[in-house]
């Protein structure tokens, strides 16, 4: 399914020699240590061809295996990529199942190689509800992948940000009535326990394609402070070198979180 489309996808019009500066610049700084991309651009990438949305979302996860790869090699601790939102479901019925399978071929054709790099797999959203063979696909990446060390990858599908907020105040009120907490007890760092992203950084970077400045219900409430990152590229045309690019600027702010630097 995903292969007749490989030609489609432009490799990046920089050199090795450029890509390998660009690498060796960036590893002389500190790296963020949590990127979230949210990977938008698909449908208006296959409508510029004449080809059906879905094979924009092909293309879309071609891109996706090879930034994985990439921030693997450079060693970035968390990478997050958006790809399904609770609200996606307003989609035409057939591009829903579409991107409901997706997961399942990568799990075919991926899931040797994330393991062979110590890559764990971990889905932020209520996978429950997706059709049951997505879900068994997403279970089996979380559960073959679980005790590897190396690079945390999050797919956020059936995600919303607001859905998980809520979510978060019922089981706190929940634990208040069990006794477990008190609202004396309720402080920031309570509350991000309660969320799906428990136990990560907040995204230092997040990298939004296609042209679009909004955040579209993504992690409210852990990119408070971090640094946005906007492109008009296209998410199958968003090469490494991009992301590298988007690092280097990164590691060029200054991040004052309010103070006075
Ligand atoms: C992002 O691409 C992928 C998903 C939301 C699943 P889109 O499908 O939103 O592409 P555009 O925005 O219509 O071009
Ligand atoms: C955001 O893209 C969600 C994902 C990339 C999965 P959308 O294409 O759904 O966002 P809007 O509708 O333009 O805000
Ligand atoms: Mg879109």
């Amino acid at each position: 399914m995903l292969k007749s489309f490989k030609r489609l996808v432009n490799p990046t019009a920089k050199t090795k020699r450029d890509e390998e500066a660009l690498i060796s610049s960036i590893k002389q700084h500190p790296l963020p240590q949590h990127i979230a991309i949210i990977t938008d651009g698909n449908g208006r990438w296959a409508r510029k061809r004449g080809l059906p949305r879905t094979a924009g979302h092909a293309a879309g996860m071609m891109r996706i295996r090879e930034i994985i790869r990439s921030a693997d090699e450079i060693g970035l601790p968390v990478l997050t990529f958006y790809s399904f939102s609770t609200e996606n479901w307003k989609r035409p019925r057939k591009e829903v199942e579409y991107l409901m399978r997706l997961p399942i071929e990568f799990l075919k054709s991926d899931l040797k190689e994330l393991i062979e790099r110590n890559v764990k797999v971990q889905m932020l959203g209520d996978k429950q509800q997706t059709p049951q063979e997505t879900y068994a696909a997403l279970l089996e990446f979380e559960k073959q992948t679980a005790q590897n060390t190396g690079l945390i990858l999050n797919f956020a599908i059936n995600y919303g940000s607001r859905g998980e907020i809520i979510h978060a105040v019922q089981q706190m009120i929940q634990d208040a009535k069990n006794n477990q907490i008190d609202a004396d007890m309720i402080d920031e760092s309570l509350f991000s326990q309660y969320l799906l992203t428990k136990g990560l950084p907040d995204p230092d970077m997040v990298i939004r394609t296609s042209g679009e400045v909004r955040v579209s219900n993504f992690l409210l409430w852990q990119i408070a402070y971090s640094e946005l990152w906007f492109t008009d590229a296209l998410w199958p045309d968003f090469t490494s070198y991009m992301l590298f690019e988007a690092i280097q600027e990164f590691q060029s702010r200054t991040r004052r979180y309010g103070a006075v630097t």
